[in-house]
């Protein structure tokens, strides 16, 4: 035999010159719940391990990150239930907790990256990221509440705003106010192909966010998040968003959808964001607790097979824990 790919795996040192990926915690974001109030830190109990803060627990969250090297946070807010409404008025009001926490984030740590979130459905009564009027979700009307909350979060100092609500024409929206208001260095993490999953569930718990039941609300997201069937229909969504000025492309959820990452990167020169889900991690984690993985190999492992796959950054739970395993924590 003239080939035996064995050989390039005898020994560490050579399987180390053979290795064709390193993942660094560069390309991680670590997802931050935000809660309004002082010394909270509560789990969510569909997602061990993950909790909700203050922001001066948030603080000390972020600083113990960055310790390990970790620098880029993207951050949601559970909102109370008095301050929800039909068209999401809290998400721009200037005392809304979640900017002033973004802003006291960013004043401790002007070297974070602070990505946001977009959407109404943690404002909203209805618990959908559009206004629902008479059964549906007006696409156009919430370009309007969306811009709002764009303008409100670049005052407030988030680095990049990541629109996760899937309404038409909502990046050239945002990437047009935004530069009317001189907030031309504001970056857009657009969530380009983001499916209507049943993996986004522990989240849903987190922020209290579900769809409400109600005669004239509809009970799924279908109208605005994609098919989970279709991978060519992502790349309409990211010639749109690429055209309308977005700077990162998110493919969302992430394991389930590693043919639309590779295809993304096959396609478009921007870089390619995964959103690993609270389901996908809530999965391994449960595994894990049960004894039938193993964590440690079994997490890293997934990471670098989102990395593999084609996705420059990846948004995932396990961040902290994989750069505390990276500083042999
Ligand atoms: C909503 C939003 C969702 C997630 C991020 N932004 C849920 C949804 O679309 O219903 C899910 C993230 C996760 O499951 O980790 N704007």
């Amino acid at each position: 035999m003239h080939r035996r790919p064995r050989r390039n795996r005898q020994s560490a040192a050579i399987r180390g010159m053979a290795q064709e990926i390193h993942l660094t915690v560069d390309h991680l974001v670590q997802p931050i719940f935000l809660v309004e109030g002082e010394g909270i830190k509560e789990e969510i109990s569909s997602l061990p391990g993950t909790f909700r803060f203050s922001t001066d627990e948030a603080l000390k969250e972020v600083e113990s990150c960055m310790q390990l090297g970790l620098k880029s946070f993207i951050l949601f807010p559970k909102i109370a239930q008095e301050h929800k409404d039909k068209r999401a008025t809290y998400s721009y009001d200037p005392e809304n907790f979640y900017l002033k926490a973004a802003t006291a984030i960013k004043d401790q740590f002007p070297e974070a990256c602070l990505i946001s979130d977009v959407a109404m459905d943690p404002y909203s009564i209805d618990g959908h990221d559009g206004v629902v009027y008479d059964g549906k979700i007006l696409n156009d009307e919430t370009l309007h509440i969306l811009q709002k909350m764009a303008v409100a979060q670049a005052k407030a100092g988030f680095d990049v705003l990541g629109p996760s609500d899937m309404m038409d024409g909502r990046v050239e929206a945002i990437r047009t106010v935004l530069d009317e208001e001189g907030f031309t260095d504001t970056s857009i993490m657009s969530y380009t192909a983001k499916y209507a999953s049943a993996f986004y569930g522990p989240f849903r718990d987190a922020l209290d966010s579900a769809p409400v039941e109600g005669a004239d609300i509809p009970k799924d997201k279908k109208t605005y998040q994609m098919n989970p069937a279709n991978r060519r229909e992502a790349l309409i969504e990211g010639e749109l968003d690429t055209l309308e000025g977005a700077d990162f492309l998110m493919v969302k959820p992430a394991l389930n959808y590693m043919d639309v990452i590779l295809t993304m990167k096959q396609h478009f020169e921007l870089p390619i964001a995964a959103y690993h889900v609270s389901g996908e991690c809530a999965m391994l984690i449960a595994a894990c607790q049960n004894g039938w993985l193993d964590y440690d190999t079994a997490m890293p492992e997934t990471l670098l097979s989102l990395y593999r796959a084609g996705a420059d950054v990846i948004i995932t739970y396990f961040a902290k824990d994989y750069a505390k395993m990276q500083a042999g924590i």
